[in-house]
């Protein structure tokens, strides 16, 4: 939530962080705002908006041509998305600005403390209060300057903050601080940035360092020095992005998520890669967790949000089956209001592709606290969870900018299935030969994700013919359920219709009553291997179909039995029922995509909604 930019060095840095905006639009767009040093002042620009409405206005008013600047591109908390309450804010002496992301819990309070004072705050934000500290802590910071005023302030502050400033007193320098949101730094020649996500500077350096928890940092177009909130000089993780500005891009497709999609087949092999061995064991010595603690393990919590909780939901079956071991799934948000039973022995998932999301921490924090062993699922090298879980699973879908989640959901799948299968293999369960065959199969996938790509036109025309409609129903059995889930979810959030997902057992405790003539429901139908599933899914669409619903199939290649019943049938290839997601989601995503297409919405930024939800 909130995509920030900082950039010292010698290029325009108007045109820098404008750039590194735009790659990070999908933060968060309610509004935009720039602040650039030049000619020893500042001058901040700022609209409501996407950051279209900001560029227009530097187009008409453009701010004096300096080599150090920041940007922010925000996602509402405190105050509405208007012009006013636009980052950056200034002090009362308009020569501080900064930008922030997150939320100040004590802002109130400070505020209070700040108007007492004599400062007059002009905005409804949390942020302004920074800006009026700052004014103050540099009063009193001396020699040390701006970094020395940040880390005096950020000891005041409470909550979750990335705060990045600059003065127009200290002209070189952009100092930025993180607590509990994410910042990374992009180190350059004779030049540095400060980002939310890497991506914002990729297309200038791939060469990045980590910051930790209550840093502070002193970007210089020399130099970058870090230090912890008291002053004390930090150790620093450097780390080289290992993907460039290409994937960054959209190539060519009108969409990210468009291309997102597409790029699933790679994203699902990129996945597995180097983690089959050619005995076909697995090998996931990367997790930082060792066998003997996995053979420990008596339980599974699996903590994570909306599409990646949806991944968890169906590593649950997977973990059950072949490692036989109880799993439990829970939302991140409810997680730590409870009072869940954790001991060492208790290994608990977080699934996060961002790496971000504040719920998801905040849950891994309260299993940490109580000695549970944390591992993480994670797309985002170099993002808070990694580094404070005690082992990770890289997923590696490159970077994903559309908002709604697309190839990670897959690539996610395919890492819960790998800690699944690796636990049955250095457990010993009896799934042994089924192990070795899923092992198998499993690299099989990125073909069989391909071959539902090439046959999406019919689910395209399908999706544009119900864009008129105001409801749709999933409904699936076992993994299938998951997956109805996440295709309701996928429609709500870029079609802004109703949409629900139904475990198909279900309907008969009351969701039938929602099936009316023509309404659409599509259904999962599970693989025939799974005759007990896939008989009584095949009841529960003649069920509705018998009171005037619009039945939209989507059933393995050669599965006969739904013709019949089907209005609409959508194939995809016969693969086993725990690994049916990866091929059965896609139509869905496409599904979704299209029809919000046609119904004129921004599939890429659909409203009220951010990629990294980094406030609880
Ligand atoms: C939906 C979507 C969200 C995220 C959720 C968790 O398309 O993207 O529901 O899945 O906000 O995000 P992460 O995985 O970053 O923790």
């Amino acid at each position: 939530m909130c995509g920030i930019v900082g950039y010292v060095g010698a290029k325009p840095a108007l045109d820098v962080v404008i750039e590194g905006l735009a790659r990070l639009e999908y933060r968060g767009y309610d509004s935009a705002g720039v602040a650039i040093l030049a000619d020893g002042g500042l001058s901040t620009a700022k609209r409501a908006g996407k950051l279209v409405n900001l560029r227009n206005a530097l187009e008409e008013a453009p701010p004096p041509a300096g080599t150090v600047g920041m940007g922010h591109t925000r996602w509402a908390t405190h105050g509405a998305p208007n012009d006013r309450n636009a980052h950056p804010h200034v002090d009362c002496t308009g020569r501080v600005a900064v930008i922030h992301n997150g939320i100040i819990e004590n802002f109130a309070a400070l505020r209070a403390e700040l108007t007492e004072r004599g400062h007059e705050l002009g905005s409804d934000t949390d942020t302004e209060v920074v800006a009026h500290l700052l004014e103050e802590g540099l009063r009193e910071a001396g020699e040390g300057g701006l970094p020395e005023a940040m880390r005096r302030v950020c000891r005041m502050l409470e909550g979750a903050f990335t705060l990045v400033a600059v003065y127009a007193g200290d002209p070189d320098v952009v100092v930025g601080a993180r607590r509990n949101s994410p910042l990374v730094v992009g180190v350059g020649e004779g030049e540095n940035f400060l980002a939310s996500d890497v991506a914002a500077f990729i297309a200038h350096t791939r060469d990045a360092i980590e910051l930790g928890q209550d840093q502070v940092v002193e970007l210089r177009r020399d130099g970058v020095t870090v230090t912890d909130f008291e002053g004390k000089p930090a150790e620093v993780h450097e780390y080289h992005v290992d993907w460039d500005v290409t994937a960054a891009e959209k190539g060519g497709y009108d969409y990210f998520m468009l291309k997102e999609i597409a790029e699933q087949p790679r994203a699902v092999a990129d996945t597995l890669l180097g983690r089959i061995g050619t005995d076909g064991r697995l090998t996931l010595d990367e997790m930082r967790i060792t066998d003997e603690q996995l053979r420990e393990i008596d339980k599974i919590i699996i903590v994570a949000c909306g599409t990646s909780y949806h991944a968890g939901l169906i590593a649950k079956y997977a973990i059950e089956h072949w490692a036989g071991l109880p799993c439990e799934v829970e939302l991140a948000s409810e997680f730590r209001y409870r009072d869940p039973i954790l001991t060492r022995t208790t290994l608990v998932i977080a699934i996060s592709q961002s790496g971000e999301s504040m719920d998801t921490l905040m849950a891994v924090r309260h299993a940490r606290e109580q000695h549970a062993p944390v591992l993480c699922v994670c797309n985002v090298n170099g993002s808070t969870m990694p580094r404070e879980c005690d082992g990770v699973l890289y997923t590696h879908a490159g970077p994903e900018v559309g908002v709604a989640a697309t190839k990670t959901f897959l690539t996610q799948l395919v890492a819960v299935y790998l800690i699944a299968l690796y636990l049955a293999q250095v457990r010993g369960t009896k799934w042994g030969d089924e192990v070795f065959a899923m092992v198998q199969l499993l690299a099989t996938m990125p073909d069989k994700v391909d071959k539902v790509l090439e046959t999406m036109e019919p689910v395209r025309e399908l999706a544009r013919s119900l864009a008129g409609e105001r409801c749709v129903l999933f409904l699936g059995r076992h993994v299938g359920f998951p997956v109805a889930l996440e295709g309701a979810l996928k429609l709500k959030e870029l079609a802004y219709m109703h949409a629900e997902g139904f475990a198909a057992g279900e309907l008969k405790h009351g969701p039938i009553a929602l099936i009316e003539e023509d309404l659409p429901v599509v259904v999962v139908v599970p693989p025939r291997a799974r005759a007990v599933l896939h008989d009584k899914i095949v009841s529960n669409i003649q069920e509705i179909r018998a009171r005037g619903a619009r039945t939209i199939v989507i059933a393995e290649d050669g599965d006969d039995s739904v013709e019949p019943y089907s209005d609409t049938l959508i194939r995809v290839p016969a693969v086993p029922t725990l690994l049916q997601p990866l091929v059965a989601t896609v139509p869905l995503q496409v599904f979704s995509c299209e029809l919000a297409v046609a119904k004129g919405h921004d599939v890429d930024q659909p409203r009220n909604l951010a990629k990294s939800v980094t406030v609880e």
